[in-house]
This record gives structure tokens, sequence and C-alpha cells, in this order.
């Protein structure tokens, strides 16, 4: 299936690392918040934004953890505008205290925190799926939570960092928490990954106009505490049903497109769209012709689905609202 406008490309690809993306980009006086930062592409994200001279508050689950990689991303840059906050997303109160407790313009919401593959389908105290509670729901109750302060910056960019496991469900509309579908744990993934795109592509038409651009992203695959809910033989199988190889991103590779989308000047001005290896990625018709980490469905592009689930979410966040 062709894309309907021309793809964006960039000089940048699968091997660039993070660093080389920003290499020429001055970041200083900008703010930037990194979700899910003490691991992962996370660190590496939020390294990459303070070596540039942001100031850059990671947000984590274990605030020992946060501030260690907080505390080696400023010994590290030199950086000092390093800090950490308590965020949980799948707490929406945790979420709520965050976005009131921000002060003054933000201009990068990188929403990159996730957990994937959950054994068994575990439901949040307020009834919702956990991977889309978290990857989601939390997600979009932040950035909505801060859409003030997004709008203060008047130049904001919100990157949702989403995954070609996408490809494996769309959302759910009619079985949001699995309660008539069989549970599976990969789909469940996916479904959060496809609305982290949905979320994007809604953002950026409700939000443009007010200086405010989002995009979606497939970091790639890497090795980090993503995988820590999945047996590795189960990994491998899921990764050789998916067709895809076992060649993997370093982290420094992994945090490439995100950096790319938060704030590279590549990216000024354009928005709606899923990335993936620093380019904009083929739409497909069908999981058939991905090789397990390229390509986006339709539906996770689609306007319509876009918009609904805007809806709905806005309709569960004012229902589990503190
Ligand atoms: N690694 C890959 O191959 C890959 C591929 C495609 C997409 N992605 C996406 O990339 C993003 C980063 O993942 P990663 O690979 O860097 O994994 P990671 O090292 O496990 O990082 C995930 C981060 O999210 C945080 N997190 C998890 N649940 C949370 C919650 N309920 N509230 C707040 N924070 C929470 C984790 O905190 P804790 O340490 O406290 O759990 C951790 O800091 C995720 O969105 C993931 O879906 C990764």
């Amino acid at each position: 299936m062709a894309n309907a406008s021309p793809l964006l490309t960039t000089p940048f690809d699968e091997r660039s690392t993070a660093q080389e993306v920003l290499a020429d980009v001055d970041l200083s006086g900008r703010r930037a918040i990194v979700t899910g930062a003490s691991s992962g592409i996370g660190t590496e994200t939020a390294r990459v934004l303070a070596l540039q001279g942001a100031a850059v508050t990671l947000t984590a689950r274990d605030l020992v953890a946060g501030e260690t990689a907080a505390a080696q991303i400023r010994q590290s840059t030199g950086n000092r505008a390093v800090d950490v906050r308590p965020l949980e997303l799948a707490d929406p109160s945790s979420v709520a205290t965050f976005a009131d407790r921000w002060d003054g313009p933000l201009d990068i919401l990188i929403n990159n925190a996730g957990v994937m593959a959950i054994p068994e389908r575990t439901l949040t105290p307020g009834g919702d799926e956990l991977q889309f509670a978290t990857n989601h729901l939390g997600h979009f109750a932040l950035a909505t939570g801060l859409a003030d302060a997004l709008r203060a910056s008047g130049d904001a960019r919100i990157v949702s960092v989403s995954s070609s496991a996408s490809l494996r469900c769309p959302v759910l509309f009619d079985d949001l928490t699995f309660a008539f579908v069989a549970y599976d744990p990969f789909a469940a993934y996916g479904q959060s990954k496809t609305a982290n795109v949905l979320f994007a592509v809604e953002a950026d038409r409700r939000w443009a106009r007010d200086g405010i651009r989002a995009n979606a992203l497939m970091p790639g695959g890497i090795a980090t505490n993503l995988q820590r809910h999945v047996d590795p033989d189960a990994l491998a199988e899921a990764r050789r049903q998916a067709g895809a190889s076992s060649d993997l991103k370093t982290v420094a590779q992994g945090a490439a497109t995100s950096v790319l989308a938060a704030a590279s000047p590549l990216l000024q001005g354009i928005g709606g769209r899923y990335l993936e290896d620093c380019q904009e990625a083929q739409t497909i018709a069908s999981r058939a012709e991905s090789d397990g980490r390229h390509g986006v469905a339709p539906y996770a592009l689609d306007a319509d689905n876009a918009q609904r689930l805007w809806d709905i979410s806005e309709q569960r966040v004012a229902s589990l609202s503190p």
C-alpha cells in the first residue's frame, strides 16, 4: 500500500546514534521531560538532550534508579539542569500530581515509558488493561495535563514511543480490556502501541495550530529491561513468527529516532507521522509485508480511529480523575 504523500527522509538511518542525530543542535533554553528514563532508551534519550544543553526532567517509578541515571547524566554531560520526578503512569493520581506540579513552559515531552507482554491479563484498580493503561492512558493523561505548558512553549514537540508491535493488533474499540477476545500478551502490548501512534495523529491534528507537533516512532529492537516479562525462548519465537531478525540495535541507536523527532530541525513543522530508523515508515497492507520491525498499519494512522480513541481516552481519564 502506498503512502498518500512523499515519505519524510533524513540523512540518518538505522545505524545512526542519538548523539550523531543531534550533534549540531543547540538545545540551551529548551525544557524536556522523558518518561521512563531510569533505564534503557529513556536514559540515553535524556542524556543526549542534556548533552545538547536542554534542561531535562527524568520521570521514574524507582527514584533511586532515576537519581542514579540522572547523576550519571549530570556527571558525563556537565549539565546540572537534570532532575528526577516520580511518575507511575498506571496510577491516575500520580500522573495528575506530576502535571499539576509542572511549572512554566514545556518544549519537549517524550512519552517513552512502557511495559511489554504482561503474561496474564491484568486490570488496573480502575478496570483498564494494564499495558493500555500504562503505555497509552497514562501518557494521554500526562500530555493533556501538560497541554497548557506545551502551548506556552510556542514551539513544542511530543514524541510517542510506539513499536512495530503495533502491527500485531489494532485498538479493539469493542473490547479494550480483552474481556471477550482471548488475552495474548503481545496482542495487548500491540494494542497499546497502536494507541501510541493514534495519540500522536490526533494530538497533532488538534494542537498543531497551538505550536505543538506530535510524532510517533519505532525505536528498533534493543535489548533492555523491556523484555523482563518474556521468557527468552518465547521472545525468540515471537520474533521468528513476526519474521524479525535477531539483529538488535544498541541503546545509542535505539534513542536516535526519539531525539530526531524531539529536537532535530529536520522535523520542524512536521507532525502526525510514524517514524522508524530516522525515516518515515512505509504504510503496509498486511503483517506479511513486514520483516517484523518495519512498516505501519493503516489502522494506526487512521484519522477516524485517532479521534475515536481520543474521545474514549478523555472519558476514561475523566472517570478515573482522582
Ligand atoms: N527495547 C525494544 O526493543 C523496544 C522496541 C520497540 C519499542 N520499544 C519502546 O521503547 C520504550 C522504552 O523501552 P525500553 O526498551 O527502554 O525498556 P525499559 O528499559 O524497560 O524502559 C521502560 C521504562 O518505562 C518505565 N515504566 C514501566 N512501567 C511504568 C509505569 N507504570 N509508570 C511509569 N514508568 C513505567 C520503566 O520503569 P521501571 O524500571 O520502574 O519499570 C522504565 O524506566 C517503551 O515504550 C517500549 O515499548 C522498545
